[in-house]
């Protein structure tokens, strides 16, 4: 939908791009429809890893941050509202070019095009599909809308907004904390570690040697390595389905992603589970937490010999799961 839109405002003429020079994507998706762009100048400014290992799959060159000449920027429009600002704050900062955004309605693109026009030239709106796009004259500032440092949250963690709950301890993770035993020992890994939480739980039990982050989101793993000052601790960007390390874990805790955008997608937690049991020696110990409707009892027992609940509350459920096999058994 996005794609036709943006499609039909550059092929109408509504909205145009620099003949030649690299053209930076903001939050471009591994599916997004790019047809109507000069493919080989494009490179997509990605913080969530697996959409960038989607990109370069489609051999779209990919970086954490803009570099060098850019001649021009396109700006795919997040829900976060500030996430937006700060998106669109940092393509302007880095082209002297036109900036073109895209967004649905349902993303706010209605807000953020009253929002800049207060405050900027703006050219070639083009509404189609539910949403719309238009340009930002060269030469705009709105610097003031830049990400800042990581701020203290209201639990007094160091957050960024747009990562996964920003404004505090997501109460499942927190009731999964206080399942942990205090007695831990070996090596750790927390999938989907977001901002750093329940590894700061895990920091606290001096029995565990390595504590290993494993997290999607740029900016979440940035604030986690503010909130972990701990030799124990290495950070990987990287998806944790596929990710990999020399030697086994003695444990593994996750609060597992279940959304791919805005769609709930229980395959997200059903990988994790998989993944951790890959990780896992075979004596060891995953802690799991999930939304008391999403599905993961016949996967846990697929990929672990020894499930137990360890109850839970209206909302939530614990698991901590046992004996992993590599091969789910049928
Ligand atoms: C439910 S949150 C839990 C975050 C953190 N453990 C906490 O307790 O606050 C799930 C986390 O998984 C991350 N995530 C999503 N998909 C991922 C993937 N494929 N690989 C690694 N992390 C992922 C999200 O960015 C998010 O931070």
């Amino acid at each position: 939908m996005a794609a036709s839109r943006l499609s039909h405002a550059l092929t109408s003429g509504a909205l145009s791009l620099p003949d030649a020079g690299v053209i930076a994507l903001f939050n471009a998706k591994g599916d997004s429809d790019l047809a109507a762009l000069p493919e080989g100048r494009l490179v997509a400014i990605e913080r969530h890893y697996p959409e960038v290992a989607a990109l370069r799959a489609r051999g779209i060159a990919t970086a954490p941050a803009p570099e060098g000449p850019i001649a021009a920027a396109l700006v795919f429009l997040p829900r976060a509202r500030a996430e937006a600002e700060a998106l669109l704050a940092e393509a302007l900062a880095a082209t002297d070019g036109p900036v073109i955004v895209d967004g649905q309605k349902t993303d706010g693109i209605d807000t953020m095009l009253k929002a800049v026009k207060a405050r900027a030239e703006v050219r070639g709106v083009t509404a189609k599909a539910h949403g719309k796009c238009f340009e930002i004259a060269p030469g705009t500032d709105l610097s003031d809308w830049r990400a800042g440092a990581p701020a203290p949250n209201a639990d007094g963690f160091l957050t960024l907004p747009g990562v996964f709950s920003a404004d505090g301890i997501d109460p499942a993770s927190r009731l999964l904390a206080a399942h942990l035993p205090e007695t831990l020992t070996g090596r750790a890994a927390d999938l989907g570690a977001g901002w750093g939480y329940l590894s700061s739980e895990l920091a606290r039990r001096e029995g565990l040697t390595e504590l290993h982050l494993v997290e999607a989101d740029a900016h979440a793993l940035d604030c986690a390595r503010a909130n972990l000052d701990d030799p124990r601790a290495r950070f990987h960007w990287a998806d944790a389905r596929d990710w990999r390390d020399d030697a086994p874990f003695d444990l593994v805790v996750c609060n597992p992603p279940f959304h791919s955008g805005r769609a709930a997608d229980p395959a997200l937690g059903r990988a994790f589970i998989a993944a951790a049991a890959r990780l896992l020696a075979p004596s060891g110990r995953l802690y799991l937490v999930a939304n008391r409707q999403l599905p993961y009892e016949t996967t846990l027992e697929q990929y672990f010999a020894r499930v137990e609940s360890l109850g839970g509350d209206a909302r939530f459920k614990l698991f901590v799961a046992q004996r992993p096999t590599r091969r789910p058994r049928a």
